[in-house]
């Protein structure tokens, strides 16, 4: 089995570690004791919050390896999907919170997806004005973005995320093993996230995965290829997060892909097409933009193309799209600064920049390029 690796966001208030765990799941419990893997152990009340299928899967272990460890547990299960990212939701966290008796030393463990990471991190950021929370995520888009970095937060009904705050966890711990049971349209929006990292940082990721022979369902893909895909994944996110955290300037470079990718994905209802499916056609706008304003090579752009195929993510818009409701819903966006729209743009594999310069002509013909043939 493939050894652990850590990596460490380091931060001023307080670094923590992301353990790349195979069976880590039966490790949670004593590593919360362990003063070389969290900076402050937890008191001794734990609420684990999670959803039905997964607290199916998985709850056991990890209920048995907190309570083996001394910790008294208690569980919150919330309804699955982006739609109960609300601040309802939040408020049943609270009571389950309230009903353990959470005290400001207790934790809240969050096994899920990214939105239950989002969801369990805002209700600790919140209670009793901050209390630490452990993220064990079970998808890959949650493994290699959502759940560091500390973005927390609900959905308002006029849109994603409005709601939140930071908080960075206390410990983050993956097990790659948990994979097996994601369905594979949603391996296949983690790697969206992934690409995105070669792109953006790590060139020598772009071409391991270029040189693997399927990438499109987690079964594919060797151990080791997995845990180096998690493990430099992550090491490119601590980078970016420990440098600015707050995202003042450098932590804009996560979102490439982003900006085309969030106005398919709202213009769509958050459903025909999910958000590392948005995230990949994204990408291969911004590869256009990127060419035709001279700053990268039309060779990089069909190489970033051809690994977004290989792992069976989709490269065009979907048929029917409305090319001026992309253009309209972008100056919704939330990263939009002073009226200009903020590209992240490759200038070569591994390296990107963020420029609100980008001419609408450009940006319309990106888009015409990646429309449905
Ligand atoms: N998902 C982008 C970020 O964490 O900044």
């Amino acid at each position: 089995m493939t050894a652990t690796s850590f990596v460490t966001v380091d931060l001023p208030q307080q670094s923590y570690q992301v353990a790349i765990a195979p069976q880590g799941l039966d490790h949670l419990g004593p590593w919360l004791q362990d003063p070389e893997i969290v900076a402050k152990s937890p008191g001794k009340r734990i609420l684990l919050v999670s959803n039905p299928a997964i607290f199916k899967h998985y709850g056991d272990r990890v209920v048995a390896s907190l309570e083996t460890a001394g910790f008294q547990v208690a569980v919150c299960l919330l309804p699955p999907g982006e739609r109960y990212k609300t601040l309802n939701s939040i408020q049943k966290i609270y009571d389950a919170a309230l009903a353990h008796h959470l005290e400001r030393s207790s934790c809240i463990v969050a096994l899920g997806g990214g939105v239950i990471g989002d969801m369990a991190g805002f209700a600790a950021a919140t209670w009793l004005r901050g209390i630490a929370v452990v993220q064990v995520p079970t998808s890959l888009l949650a493994m290699v973005d959502a759940s560091m970095g500390g973005k927390t937060g609900v959905n308002h009904p006029q849109g994603k995320n409005l709601i939140g705050a930071f908080h960075q966890p206390r410990l983050v711990l993956i097990d790659p093993q948990v994979l097996r049971t994601l369905p594979a349209r949603e391996f296949r929006a983690g790697m969206a996230e992934v690409i995105k990292y070669g792109i953006i940082w790590d060139a020598d990721l772009f071409e391991q995965l270029e040189a693997a022979k399927r990438l499109d369902q987690v079964r594919y893909l060797p151990e080791e290829l997995l845990h180096t895909i998690l493990t430099r994944s992550c090491q490119a996110k601590a980078h970016v997060v420990s440098k600015d955290e707050k995202e003042a300037g450098l932590r804009a470079i996560l979102n490439y892909g982003h900006t085309i990718g969030h106005a398919v994905e709202s213009l769509t209802g958050y459903k025909l097409v999910n958000h590392g499916e948005a995230v990949g056609i994204g990408m291969v706008a911004a590869g256009h933009i990127a060419v035709q304003l001279g700053m990268w090579t039309a060779a990089e752009s069909d190489r970033q193309t051809a690994l977004i195929q290989k792992t069976g993510l989709p490269t065009q818009l979907p048929a029917g799209m409305d090319l001026d409701a992309i253009v309209a819903a972008l100056s919704h966006d939330k990263k939009v600064l002073d009226g200009q729209v903020r590209f992240i743009l490759p200038q070569s594999i591994g390296t990107a920049i963020v420029t609100d310069q980008v001419p609408a002509t450009v940006v319309q013909e990106a888009l015409t390029a990646i429309a449905c043939q």
